[in-house]
C-alpha cells in the first residue's frame, strides 16, 4: 500500500510518499518559506504553499517513481498549526482525494513526529521531546493515548531562538546560526531558568538575552541561551521518564538538530541507563513522510474519515487523538 502524505502546518510544504510494511520512504520533498525580513506572516506562508504545491507534488511523485494511479491513500496534517496554511493544504489534499477517489485521513502533526521516530529508530515506547518553532512538548503514550506531560507556557523554543536571531539580524531560521555562534562562547551569563513543574517558559529568557546582547559578547549570550534552555528541557524530559517509568527518549522537531541539545539529552539518558534515539535530520523537521506514515498506521487500524472529520483544527491537542493503532 502506498500513501501520499502532505504537511503544511507552518512554514514548510512537505510531500512524501511512503510504502507500508517495514517503513519504506520512497520520497520526501520539502519547500520551506523564509520571509525576506522579519517573522512569518501566516497569510504569506499560505500563499507560498499554494504557489509551490504543484511543483512539490510533481517532484515527490517523480522521486518516488510513481504516478497518481499508484496512490492508495492520502494523509495530510489537519493541525495544530497556522490557520491560513492549514486551510490551503487541506483544500489541496481534499481536492486530490476527491479527484483520485482515494481515502483521506487528517493527521495530528505532533503525533506524526513521534510515529516517524518510532518507525525509523529502535525506539518502541519512548518519551518524545518535541522541539520546533511553534511547539515544545514532552509526549508519551499512556492508557491508550499520547499525553502531554510538559510543554511551553508561552513561546516554542525554536520561536525563542528565531526571535533572538532577528534581534541580531539573522535571517529565519536562526537556530543553526545560533548553534554555530554558541560553539565560540567562552562564558556563561546567567539567564532566568524557568521550569514550572513539568512546564517550561522561554519569553523571560528572550527578554533577558536581548538586554545582555548589548553588553556581553554575542557568542557568550548564544552559548548561555542554549545552556539554559536545553538544561530546562532535559530536566522536564527526565522527570517525565521517571514518572512514566519509560527508559527510551526520542527527539523530534527542527530544534532537535542541535548537537548540544542532543548531547545533553543523551547524557541524561545514559546516566539513567536509558536509551537515546534521534531520527535523521530530514525527518526531524516538518515533512510529508511522517504524515504519510502516520496515515498508514491509522488506515491499517481501520480508521476512516468523512469530509467533516477532515476540517482543520488549529489548536488540535495531542491527547485528543484516539490512538487506534497501538495496544
Ligand atoms: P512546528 O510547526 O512543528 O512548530 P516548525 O514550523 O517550527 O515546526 P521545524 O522544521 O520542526 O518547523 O523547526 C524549525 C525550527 O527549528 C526553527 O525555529 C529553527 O530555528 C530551528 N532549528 C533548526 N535547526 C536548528 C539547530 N541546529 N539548533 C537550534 N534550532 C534549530
Ligand atoms: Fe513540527
Amino acid at each position: 500500500m502506498i500513501c501520499l502524505g502532505i504537511e503544511g502546518t507552518a512554514h514548510t510544504v512537505g510531500i512524501g510518499v511512503v510504502r507500508d510494511g517495514p517503513v519504506n520512504i520512497l520520497s520526501n520533498v520539502l519547500n520551506m518559506y523564509s520571509p525576506p525580513s522579519g517573522g512569518i506572516h501566516p497569510r504569506d506562508a499560505a500563499n507560498h504553499h499554494s504557489s509551490v504545491f504543484v511543483d512539490v507534488l510533481e517532484e515527490s511523485l517523480e522521486k518516488a517513481n510513481i504516478g497518481f494511479d499508484d496512490i492508495d491513500l492520502i494523509g495530510f496534517s489537519v493541525g495544530p498549526g497556522l490557520g491560513p496554511c492549514l486551510r490551503t493544504v487541506a483544500t489541496a489534499a481534499r481536492s486530490l482525494a476527491l479527484y483520485l477517489k482515494k481515502p483521506l485521513l487528517g493527521v495530528n502533526h505532533c503525533i506524526a513526529h513521534l510515529e516517524i521516530g518510532r518507525a525509523m529508530t529502535d525506539a518502541d515506547d519512548p518519551v518524545l521531546l518535541y522541539v520546533s518553532g511553534g511547539n515544545t512538548q514532552v509526549i508519551a503514550f499512556l492508557n491508550g493515548r499520547y499525553r502531554v506531560f510538559g510543554e511551553t507556557l508561552d513561546i516554542g523554543i525554536g520561536n525563542c531562538l528565531d526571535k533572538f536571531g532577528r534581534k541580531m539580524e539573522i535571517k529565519f531560521p536562526a537556530g543553526p546560526k545560533i548553534e554555530e555562534m554558541a560553539e565560540n562562547g567562552k562564558k556563561y551569563v546567567p539567564l532566568p531558568y524557568s521550569v514550572k513543574g513539568m512546564d517550561v517558559s522561554f519569553s523571560g529568557i528572550l527578554t533577558a538575552a536581548t538586554v545582555l546582547m548589548k553588553k556581553e559578547r554575542r557568542e557568550d549570550v548564544c552559548f548561555s541561551m542554549q545552556e539554559t534552555c536545553f538544561s530546562m528541557l532535559t530536566e522536564v524530559v527526565e522527570r517525565a521518564m521517571a514518572h512514566t517509568e519509560k527508559d527510551e527518549i526520542l527527539l523530534g522537531g527542527g530544534v532537535a538538530s542541535n548537537k548540544r541539545l542532543q548531547d545533553m539529552v543523551k547524557k541524561m539518558a545514559e546516566e539513567r541507563e536509558g536509551r537515546f534515539y534521534c531520527p535523521p535530520q530530514n525527518l526531524l523537521v516538518d515533512n510529508g513522510a511522517m504524515i504519510a506514515w502516520t496515515a498508514l498506521l491509522m488506515h491499517k487500524s481501520g480508521m476512516k474519515m468523512n469530509a467533516t472529520d477532515t476540517s482543520i483544527r488549529q489548536n488540535f491537542r495531542t491527547d485528543e487523538v484516539e490512538v487506534t493503532w497501538r495496544d
